[in-house]
């Protein structure tokens, strides 16, 4: 039996309404942001975000991001603080997801936050990501727009690749300008804690708040639940740290060298950020084993290694 075909929308006005009036209906549209193309849902719904969780095949165990207009808005569904004011006013709309505790009547769908009493959320900035959410007028729940455990999508092809017939449509604005998923920062308990390295480098983050950024111990399954080790996986294996290749290896290189693609070659981490999932994606498709070079483990290269460790761990 073929499967319903997803639409592909532009970023124009008559196709963001069209957009939205989808997700009133409780359908899914996957649409980018600045970071990686987001899968979404009505998060006010509950069959639309369990059809998230089904089209990804994503445990349920492991909550989503809501994704808001502005930072008053996101104050109708969590409880704010003054950590919150300075790094929404700093960075948002911007790569930048908090945690923050959930309020009472916040109307968003328990499958969300897959039952725990924080939620997390974003301002994105992405021009396409803010019309839908503005024509929309309420919070969008969206994961990365991939199937769950595989590499995440940073334009509408690796969308279709991943979802195509499983979703009603695609926002199509070309590829994601960061390329990483936003920084997580828990914001429920006392001290402000880094959930998740991603797209804004915490070096930044902790110049705004004056003091340095509690790391998640990961042992504990509440401080982060969707961390599960194996994700992002290609089909072949991962090697990381490499700076002798084997002659069956594809060699992803950073700084000038010899390589198969290159993340950088003028070793810079925001461009090593931007191409990391495309470069994935590309030599996923050749099935051999990769080999990536070392990068450094400071600003966006701490997410850009994450994501690596998890593309390499046994599976
Ligand atoms: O850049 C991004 O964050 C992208 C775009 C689409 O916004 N979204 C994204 O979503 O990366 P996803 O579902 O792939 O990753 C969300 C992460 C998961 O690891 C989840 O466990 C964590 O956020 N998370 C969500 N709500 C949480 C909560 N209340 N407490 C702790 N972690 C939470
Ligand atoms: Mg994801």
């Amino acid at each position: 039996m073929s499967s319903p075909s997803t639409r592909i929308l532009t970023a124009r006005p008559q196709d963001i309404s069209t957009a939205a009036d989808t997700l009133r209906s409780g359908q899914l549209v996957a649409f980018p942001t600045e970071t990686v193309y987001g899968l979404g849902a009505d998060a006010r719904q509950n069959d639309a975000v369990e059809a998230i969780y089904a089209a990804k095949g994503r445990p349920s165990f492991n909550p989503l991001i809501a994704h808001i207009h502005s930072a008053e808005a996101a104050q109708k569904y969590v409880v704010w603080c003054d950590a919150a004011s300075k790094l929404a006013e700093a960075f948002w709309p911007g790569p930048l997801t908090l945690v923050l505790p959930l309020r009472e009547d916040h109307g968003i769908s328990p499958l969300v936050t897959a039952g725990l009493n924080t939620l997390g959320i974003r301002v994105p900035a992405h021009p396409a990501a803010r019309a839908l959410l503005s024509a929309l007028n309420g919070p969008v729940a969206a994961p990365s727009a991939n199937p769950s455990g595989k590499i995440s999508p940073t334009t509408a092809a690796h969308v279709v690749a991943g979802l195509n017939g499983r979703i009603a449509a695609i926002v199509d604005d070309g590829p994601c300008g960061v390329g990483v998923e936003s920084t997580i920062v828990g914001l429920a308990t006392d001290t402000p804690l880094l959930l998740r390295p991603g797209g804004l480098a915490s070096e930044e983050i902790e110049v705004v708040l004056g003091h340095t950024l509690k790391q998640r111990d990961a042992s504990d399954p509440l401080t982060a639940p969707g961390q599960l080790m194996s994700h992002y996986a290609p089909q072949a294996g991962v090697r990381l740290n490499v700076t002798n290749p084997k002659k069956a290896e594809l060699y992803l290189g950073f700084g000038a060298m010899e390589c198969d693609l290159n993340l950088s070659v003028s070793g810079d981490l925001q461009e090593a950020a931007a191409k990391l999932f495309g470069h994935l994606h590309k030599l996923d498709t050749k099935a051999y084993p990769i080999a990536v070079a070392p990068i450094p483990e400071i600003g966006l290269g701490v997410a850009i290694n994450d994501r690596l460790r998890r593309a390499a761990a046994p599976r």
